[in-house]
């Protein structure tokens, strides 16, 4: 159940790093990449022609709506009551998802502050990838060649810790009471995400939204 748990809290963090590829499918002429197209000193791509603005702002959007859906979704999934960024009844005495006494002090989160906090996540969750493509090109390595396990743990870093910098948006606590209360959460992050981002690559490729399947 934690393991869902996991997943289902860092979702915003996910559909960001996925949503580049199917926002370029939507809007393929917009391709402006974010370094400009300059060079660095080694006479590389400073992060390479796969890093568009486009990307980026398509990330941004689509963290926010998906928070804003895991928010709703919680209300309405009791496998998942209380996994819900604060959005009702959060008492951090008690565990995530645990009823609350009736005398219990309660936060909630503003439901606009849980939009935003996703979207934030989500636009970390792609420096953090832009910032992997930065080293990447430094040690030589061309746009899309495989370079594990950064390629895929890049926005899992980067997605965390906008979980924590911008944990003052949501209900005082939960953010802490997410990442911290269930050392199987992180685990799960951290080593899963690899493979499911492997899973998630080969199915993207088998639909041809991706010309490789890494
Ligand atoms: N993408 C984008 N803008 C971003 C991130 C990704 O447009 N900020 C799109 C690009 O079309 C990119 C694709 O999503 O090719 C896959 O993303 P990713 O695997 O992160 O990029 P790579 O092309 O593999 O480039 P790199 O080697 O720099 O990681
Ligand atoms: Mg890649």
């Amino acid at each position: 159940e934690s393991v869902l748990h996991a997943l289902w809290m860092f979702l915003p963090a996910y559909v960001a790093n996925m949503s580049p590829g199917l926002v370029a499918k939507l809007i393929p002429g917009w391709k402006a990449p974010i370094d400009g197209g300059r060079l660095g000193k080694d006479g590389k791509r400073i992060l390479g022609p796969g890093k568009t603005w486009r990307g980026l702002v398509g990330g941004t959007l689509l963290g926010g709506v998906t928070a804003g859906l895991v928010a709703i979704g919680a209300f309405h999934w009791d496998l998942m009551a209380g996994w819900d960024y604060g959005a009702n009844d959060f008492n951090p005495n008690n565990a995530l998802g645990a009823p609350n006494e009736e005398d219990a002090k309660i936060y909630e989160s503003h439901p606009a502050l849980i939009v935003l906090f996703g979207a934030f996540v989500g636009f970390m969750s792609l420096v953090g990838d832009a910032v992997k493509s930065y080293f990447k090109r430094r040690i030589g390595k061309d746009r899309g060649r495989p370079w594990v396990p950064f390629d895929q743990l890049d926005f899992v870093v980067f997605g965390l810790a906008a979980m924590a910098l911008a944990s003052p948006l949501l209900a005082d606590g939960w953010v802490k009471a997410a990442l911290l209360d269930d050392w199987i959460i992180l685990a799960t992050l951290v080593i899963l995400t690899p493979f499911l981002h492997f899973l998630v690559n080969v199915l993207g490729y088998v639909l041809k939204l991706k010309e490789v399947p890494w």
